[in-house]
């Protein structure tokens, strides 16, 4: 989730891309550059913030009233000076910034190669400016369309040649773009707040959207180049507000972002009726007779999720353990043991001591990470990414769903290579994971009522989360959401094991939020919500679309799509984390930054 900016018009570009940039370093900041043409063109790239950036910069003078800036989130390949942005053709003739993912990189990649260009950089961008500069034949509009006509997955484009001085073109397809309109003036970013200082009006580009940006004004086409109009909208938000996307909170502002991170999480991993996960090859799982899922806090609950997927799938004993405890005991770990270390910042001080623990004992290690180039990426043996962009939130929200998404796509892709997942069950899969982002939609679309049902909760003091199997694990997840934010004390429980204890502790006070989705045992857990209700208890159930009968016993129902049991952490989370967020918000606490708490923790 990089940011992108451009710049055309009568005054020097630099000044204007660096302060756009500062307004989108929320979206990044592996490393930040800029490219400027006037009469030469010069690229200018580092490693690091836009801090790093300016004092490259400081000294030197860049004289062009055009220009494209980035400030990167790595996705391919590690955050440093070489995979910098922007990247440009041999001749430099074509230069790009790129927010997104390119999925058919690789096979472009190698069709380039074959055609003589020399790839300077791991990331997946560069392809897109060797393809612009081979259909280049002095008309940049037509080789960006041209070239975008071949580009499988995500991006949000500016593209610049050396010969054009007097326009430069843009490109939309699921990632964000606006384009803010001045006088004698126009520019490019990925989000409002880098155009606000500048202009109020702006043109949020659609998929599929081509802009062509002079300084007198934007012509827009559509892939084939036809021409095709879109309204410009007056800003009516200050730039702080803007930040969070209009948002009160980071957190509101990443849980809304779940449906599109879903959809990143499956990129190039869910192919028409296959899951294939290309970053392990083929004999991964050989010679292996455990599992574990090592982790802290919300990344261990999506290890207690890969547990019971990995028992079902690959039938091989699997545990899932908090790091602090597994890095001082003496685990049962060998070189037959394969370890999935997850964590969001890939920083964790214990998470990545108990990676050094397994690989001392010989394990094989996946990581299961979402910032590039972290010390857990790259101890790992095997990384495979989460793509959910920087979470800025202290409470991880959009991580955990993308984690629980790609952790569930690796084991059903290693029970795949072991033959125990059919072709018919592995197309299921497949074509449900594609639904995914629209029912996490859906259930946003109920926000309100979840925010009306947290107002008249605020002041409870205590809860209960109860599930059972996958349901147990969201449980735990919920409970640690509303426990950080909103410092109600809160525990998840499976809901069986109530009876053995904590159901001294119900009274006509006591709110029970039981997760129902797990079909197979809702029957169950029904009747755990009966024995809570016996007790005066209040029950908010989340159960899945059509369980009609659970409304006659809990006290107020939130459904949930419907989706395969397997899958429904994926979505069941939301209205969770919904419900923290807005107890947490009533209260009028200081969601983004808890009490006591940090985003990323490398002290033991
Ligand atoms: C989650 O809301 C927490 N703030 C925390 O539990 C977090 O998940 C944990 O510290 C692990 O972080 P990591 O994923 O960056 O390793
Ligand atoms: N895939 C590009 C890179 O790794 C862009 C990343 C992004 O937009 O998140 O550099």
């Amino acid at each position: 989730m990089c940011g992108i900016v451009g710049y055309i018009g009568g005054k020097d570009a630099l000044p204007i891309l660096i302060e756009g940039l500062k307004h989108l370093e929320y979206r990044g900041y592996d490393s930040a550059g800029v490219a400027i043409l006037g009469e030469t063109l010069s690229v200018v790239k580092t490693q690091g913030r836009i801090a790093d950036l300016e004092k490259k910069l400081k000294g030197k003078t860049f004289k062009g009233s055009v220009g494209i800036g980035h400030t990167r989130w790595a996705t391919h390949g590690a955050p440093n000076d070489k995979n910098a942005h922007p990247h440009y053709s041999e001749s430099k003739n074509i230069v790009v910034v790129h927010n997104g993912i390119i999925e058919n990189y690789l096979e472009l990649k190698k069709m380039l190669i074959k055609e003589g260009h020399t790839f300077r950089s791991e990331t997946d961008t560069e392809v897109i400016a060797y393809l612009i500069e081979s259909f280049y034949e002095g008309d940049l509009l037509k080789a960006v369309s041209k070239a975008v006509n071949m580009l499988e997955g995500s991006f949000a484009l500016g593209v610049m040649s050396k010969d054009e001085k007097n326009r430069f073109v843009a490109v939309r397809k699921d990632s964000p773009l606006v384009v803010g309109i001045g006088k004698g003036e126009n520019f490019i970013a990925s989000d409002i707040p880098a155009v606000l200082p500048y202009t109020k009006d702006v043109i949020i580009l659609e998929n599929g959207d081509i802009a062509e940006v002079k300084r007198d004004g934007v012509n827009l086409f559509d892939l084939k180049l036809n021409p095709i109009k879109r309204n410009v909208q007056k800003i009516t938000w200050s730039v702080d507000d803007a930040k969070k996307g209009g948002f009160k909170h980071f957190m509101l502002k990443e849980i809304f972002e779940e449906p599109h991170v879903i959809r990143e999480a499956m990129r190039g991993r869910v192919n028409g009726d296959e899951i294939e996960i290309p970053e392990l090859e083929s004999d991964i799982l050989k010679g292996i007779n455990r599992v574990y899922f090592v982790a802290c806090g919300t990344a261990y609950h999506a290890g207690v999720v890969g547990k019971y997927l990995a028992e079902k799938f690959l039938k091989i004993p699997a545990e899932a353990e908090v790091a602090s405890e597994f890095r001082y005991r003496d685990p049962l770990v060998d070189k037959n043991t394969l370890l999935f270390v997850i964590s969001q910042s890939g920083e964790t001080a214990d998470t990545l001591a108990a990676l050094r623990l397994g690989k001392k004992k010989g394990a094989k290690t996946i990581g299961i990470v979402n910032v590039v180039g972290s010390s857990v990426s790259r101890e790992t043996d095997r990384v495979v990414y989460i793509n959910a962009g920087p979470e800025i939130a202290v409470a991880s929200t959009k991580a955990y769903v993308a984690q629980v998404e790609v952790i569930a796509l690796t084991i059903l892709y290693l029970a795949k290579l072991l033959n125990k997942l059919s072709p018919e069950e592995e197309k299921r899969f497949a074509n449900e994971f594609k639904l995914l982002p629209e029912k996490a939609e859906e259930i946003l679309k109920q926000s309100d009522r979840i925010a009306e049902f947290a107002y008249t909760t605020k002041n409870i003091e205590e809860t209960f989360y109860i599930g059972r199997n996958l349901d147990y694990a969201l449980s735990l997840e919920g409970a640690l959401k509303l426990k950080e934010i909103s410092y109600v004390h809160a525990e998840g429980y499976p809901a069986g094991e109530l009876k053995h204890g904590p159901l001294a502790l119900v009274t006509p006070k006591s709110l029970i939020i039981a997760i129902d989705t797990y079909a197979p045992l809702r029957e169950k857990t029904l009747s755990n919500i009966k024995e809570v209700k016996a007790r005066g208890g209040k029950v908010l159930a989340i159960a899945s679309e059509g369980y009609e009968k659970i409304k006659e016993v809990a006290d107020k129902v939130f459904f949930v799509p419907q989706t395969l049991n397997e899958l429904s952490p994926v979505i069941s989370v939301i209205p969770l984390q919904l419900i923290a967020y807005y107890i947490a918000e009533s209260r009028g606490l200081d969601i983004d930054k808890p009490r006591n708490l940090a985003k990323s923790v490398t002290v033991e």
